[in-house]
């Protein structure tokens, strides 16, 4: 790279982001998220993890087969299995990239039971052999941040030896604060010989809530590589966000002088996809994608925005695709009117997807008089999540509530047998879960229940989320209906669904969440 402005977005969602706990993306998903990003203009897709499972593995060579300008990445830990595994699946991309690791903090050193010395070894070696495969490598130290300064220096400036072409400082356990961060990048560039040929990353997770702080800070300081996700997905309190860190760096040029290839408008339709398909919804105040992050309540706001937008608006909502006028449709609309005003929303679709999501937004429209933008977002979320091709699905639900008790009569198609329950429990929602349990016994445990309003008022939808775990496994359910207790079913069996995919899928000692970072 030879533009200093330039900064890469190297974004790890279906990697770093996908080990969040329930965040479990099917193959097909993984593919349309990787070509989003590429479209998007995400310079390097960290796509997974390929030793971690055969459905990783699957998953990155399809991806680095289908690539177009991106650079594809696997992740590999510091060994020759591992490595070679990962240059397997990616070498086939137009632009493979290995990216190996090694946790250097004490702490990890004790885990891998190495000394110093012994691990600078393993270093020089395993980037060596990466480098002997691909001309394109990135070493990171896992941990960098709780790494003694000195040893740092001697870890990157063995990795730049060895061949490696980027080096990352992740901060893995989101400790830092932004002096910290730009500090610690001032140093390296500074001390370690070589550290001018290669590109320096910076990986932050947000446990401070300052992943994106400490991201930028280390641009400033001469970090040319940000490590994000989309929404901030990743494991405990998530990663920096790609959308916080490519807006601030557009918004604020003034003080951050830098560019990146992102087309922002296709931001919002990337966050409500990943939203879908991860089963992790975007929290309504979330900065740049959540549902209030352009809406203005207040009389004061509303009244300064009519007069001038900039009076409370940073940047537009058309800057990261939002063009939703949120004109309600309802049940005159027709198939175009649906077409357009989906495309609108970022759905594109082929004329039979088309048909099965016009066939529920009538039976919507029946149920519901006015069907707003946020409707239409649910409704896409829950063709998504539940298919007629499931082996578990919801055919039918009566529910008596009341003072007296409440009782749930269930029919279920199972593996294409219909069967049926009838339950009491303690209120609707624990009926219905003891009437599914009844058709289908399960040793999942329910972890997350949690309701949304799509929108207002007493006829709105209601989205369920559920999070279920079984021997290790945890996904995520989600369902919209203007039922609520039939989208807290839909959301349990779709949850049910995903934990059977998953268990025929992969032993859970061969998953990605289960993978130890020990060599
Ligand atoms: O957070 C971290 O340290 C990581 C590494 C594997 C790069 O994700
Ligand atoms: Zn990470």
């Amino acid at each position: 790279m030879t533009d200093p402005q330039r900064v890469l977005i190297f974004d790890t969602t279906l990697r770093d982001g996908e080990q969040s706990p329930g965040a479990t993306m099917t193959h097909d998903e993984k593919l349309e998220i990787a070509q989003l990003l590429d479209e998007m203009g995400v310079d390097i897709i960290e796509a997974g993890f390929p030793i971690a499972s055969e459905g990783d593995f699957e998953a990155v060579s399809d991806i680095a087969k289908r690539s177009k300008n991106s650079v594809i990445c696997g992740l590999s830990r510091a060994n020759y299995k591992d490595i070679d595994r990962c240059w397997e699946a990616v070498k086939l991309a137009a632009r493979p990239r290995i990216h190996t690791f090694i946790g250097t903090s004490p702490l990890h050193r004790g885990i891998t039971n190495l000394g110093q010395d012994e691990m600078i070894e393993r270093i020089a070696d395993t980037v060596t052999h990466a480098r002997n495969l691909c001309e394109d490598v990135q070493w990171s130290a896992m941990d960098a941040i709780r790494t003694e300064r000195d040893y740092l220096c001697r870890v990157v400036e063995t990795a730049i030896k060895a061949g490696a072409t980027t080096i990352n400082i992740p901060d893995t356990v989101g400790y830092t604060l932004p002096e910290e961060s730009a500090d610690i990048i001032r140093m390296l560039l500074e001390k370690v010989p070589g550290a001018d040929e290669v590109i320096f990353a910076t990986h932050c997770h947000n446990d401070l809530g300052m992943a994106t702080a400490n991201a930028l800070a280390a641009v400033s300081a001469g970090a040319r590589q940000i490590e994000c996700t989309i929404n901030g997905l990743g494991e405990r309190a998530g990663n920096t966000a790609l959308e916080e860190v490519v807006m601030a760096i557009k918004v604020r040029r003034d003080l951050m002088p830098f560019e990146t290839r992102i087309d922002t408008t296709k931001i919002m339709n990337l966050s409500r996809r990943v939203a879908q398909v991860s089963g992790f919804p975007v929290q309504f105040n979330k900065a740049i994608v959540g549902k209030n992050a352009f809406l203005h309540e207040s009389g004061i706001h509303q009244d300064g925005v009519l007069k001038n937008v900039e009076t409370f608006e940073i940047m537009r909502p058309a800057d990261i695709g939002i063009t939703e006028t949120n004109i309600a449709m309802g049940k005159h609309s027709g198939r175009a009117a649906l077409r357009s005003k989906l495309a609108d929303l970022g759905f594109e679709m082929a004329d039979n997807q088309l048909n099965d999501v016009f066939v529920r937004f009538k039976a919507l429209a029946d149920r519901k008089k006015e069907i707003y933008d946020e409707d239409l977002i649910a409704l896409m979320a829950d063709s998504a999540a539940n298919t007629d091709t499931d082996y578990l699905q919801v055919k039918w639900l009566r529910v008596v509530c009341g003072s007296d008790g409440q009782e749930a009569e269930l029919k279920m198609v199972v593996d294409g047998v219909e069967k049926s329950a009838k339950c009491s429990g303690d209120g609707p929602v624990d009926a219905c879960f003891k009437a599914v349990k009844q058709i289908y016994p399960t040793e999942a445990k329910l972890k997350l229940y949690q309701v949304h309003a799509v929108t207002e008022g007493t006829d709105a939808q209601a989205t369920v989320s559920v999070r279920m775990e079984e021997a290790g496994r945890i996904v995520t359910g989600s369902a919209s209906d203007t039922d609520t207790i039939l989208a807290s079913v839909k959301a349990y069996v779709g949850a049910l669904n995903r934990l059977r995919v998953r268990s025929q899928k992969t032993a859970p000692d061969a998953d990605l969440k289960s993978v130890s970072y020990k060599l």
